[in-house]
């Protein structure tokens, strides 16, 4: 079958006309042509595979452009990328690879567009479409990938033992594009990935957390965590999540699974953001429970403090994951750390005062800390359900309310420190701190408005009470 219209990039004609030229065949293959014959939008990466040099290739394609873009040539991998409008193409020439069993860099030879196929990781990643004018828009597919795409398949080319082994990066990507794409993956391979799990050693933790978060950015990431802990690779790279797994009984009382509750807590909040980080405070908004854990004759069980624990636990875990330690990973651990503080309020009557606080601490994040929380419900008796939820709405609603009347968001107090000096004609002193937190108090108590002269009332109030003169 002709593919032409998959080739509607002008650039695919400068590539054929260059190929031609140089007298080598040469084919675009990979995400690409995946992307395209599952209707999922341009992918914006192209991987051309010439049989040949994939560096000439490039070179003459850049010649025979007008802007003469500038080539990157990659002379160990035998790769050269270059950029045109919005996409970028990397060239390679077929190869045929072999593995030490200790690296991912394979031994590499010239070969031929089979060689190069059957070397890929995914039938439906091997297909390839001819860009030679003879057979222009040809489309290659010997391991029936296509046949896998429409029976929404993950399958190796290979004996999947050889294709997970040679390159175990490739366990994570099955699992990752069958969250994706909602595939499934078929039986030897998940067989060959639990038996290889431990080959996942030898892959950087950067690799592995670009997995991880394609695999959080898509509609349903529980598929991914599922097939993760289900093959074992889980306990390799967020031991800390596994801890979650397991009902324990004492005297009749048990306790949610935090594992299975922390996946539908994803599922749920990914339902209304996109935005990646909120979607990792909610896979590590309960870490903290399992080292927490207690049981009391009276009480039951309690997860005293976890998520003051589980903030901590953030930062040992982005840290070892090579994570950005930077304004991302805080706000993950302020969305845990507060994790509760919302639903506390939604159980009970919600006081002014309460939510008046809730905003000065949650700050300008307060709205995703909302968002968490709600994604939090996951009981499954519909009363409780419709409860939380209204009483969620009200919080959300008092919000707006405190905010338009005392702006607490972006809490600056309304009497500085330098008026309380001058007032009272006092130097820098512990006094100061007194009165400014008097201050915050009583504005956050709702005692008195967020305003200048309500606020200089009371300082001046507070001043005498605590022994102060003005001047
Ligand atoms: N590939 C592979 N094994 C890997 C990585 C990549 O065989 N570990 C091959 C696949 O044929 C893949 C192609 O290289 O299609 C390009 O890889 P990459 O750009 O990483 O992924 P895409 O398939 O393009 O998909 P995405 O952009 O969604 O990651």
């Amino acid at each position: 079958m002709n593919h032409i219209q998959a080739l509607s990039n002008p650039i695919f004609k400068i590539v054929s006309q260059a190929a031609d030229e140089l007298g080598l065949d040469c084919y675009v293959i990979g995400g690409f042509v995946r992307d395209y014959l599952l209707d999922r939008g341009t992918h914006k990466d192209i991987d051309i595979v010439a049989i040949g040099s994939g560096i000439e290739l490039a070179r003459k394609v850049a010649s025979l452009l007008k802007e003469q873009p500038k080539v990157s040539v990659f002379k160990n991998f035998g790769t050269a990328m270059l950029r045109h409008g919005d996409v970028e193409l990397e060239f390679v020439g077929a190869r045929k690879e072999s593995y030490h069993r200790d690296s991912r860099k394979p031994v590499v030879e010239d070969g031929t567009l089979a060689d190069d196929q059957n070397r890929r990781d995914f039938t439906i990643n091997a297909l390839a479409i001819s860009l030679n004018l003879n057979n222009y828009g040809d489309l290659l597919d010997p391991f029936n990938g296509i046949s896998d795409l429409e029976s929404k398949i993950i399958r190796t080319p290979l004996e999947p033992g050889i294709t997970y082994s040679d390159d175990p990066l490739r366990m994570m990507r099955a699992i990752r594009f069958a969250t994706q794409l909602d595939f499934q993956i078929e039986q030897n391979s998940l067989q060959a990935i639990t038996d290889n799990k431990e080959r996942i050693r030898i892959i950087s933790k950067e690799r592995i957390v670009d997995e991880l978060n394609k695999i959080l950015s898509s509609n349903v990431p529980s598929l991914g965590f599922s097939l993760l802990h289900k093959t074992g690779l889980l306990p390799f790279i967020m031991p800390e999540l596994v801890a979650l797994q397991g009902i324990e009984e004492i005297e009749g009382q048990r306790h949610k699974d935090n594992f299975w509750h922390t996946l539908e807590v994803v599922d749920n909040i990914s339902k209304t953001t996109n935005n990646l980080w909120l979607r990792w405070a909610a896979l590590l908004h309960d870490i903290g429970k399992a080292p927490t854990k207690k049981f009391h004759k009276k009480i039951g069980w309690t997860f005293h403090g976890h998520e003051f624990v589980g903030s901590k636990m953030v930062y040992r875990l982005f840290k070892r994951l090579r994570m950005p330690l930077n304004d991302k990973m805080k706000f993950v651990q302020k969305m845990v750390l507060m994790s509760s503080r919302p639903i506390v309020l939604s159980e009970d009557y919600a006081t002014d005062s309460a939510v008046r606080r809730l905003v000065f601490d949650a700050g300008e994040n307060v709205e995703d800390l909302m968002t968490l929380c709600e994604a939090d419900i996951t009981t499954k008796n519909p009363k409780k359900q419709r409860r939380y939820k209204n009483n969620f709405k009200i919080v959300r609603q008092k919000i707006i309310e405190v905010e338009e009347r005392d702006s607490i968001r972006k809490f600056q107090p309304p009497v500085s420190g330098e008026e309380i000096m001058e007032t009272f004609n006092l130097k820098p002193s512990k006094e100061i701190g007194i009165i400014k937190e008097a201050i915050k108090e009583a504005i956050l108590e709702g005692e008195i408005p967020n305003e200048y002269e309500a606020a200089k009332e009371f300082m001046l109030a507070k001043g005498k009470a605590i022994g102060l003169t003005p001047s």
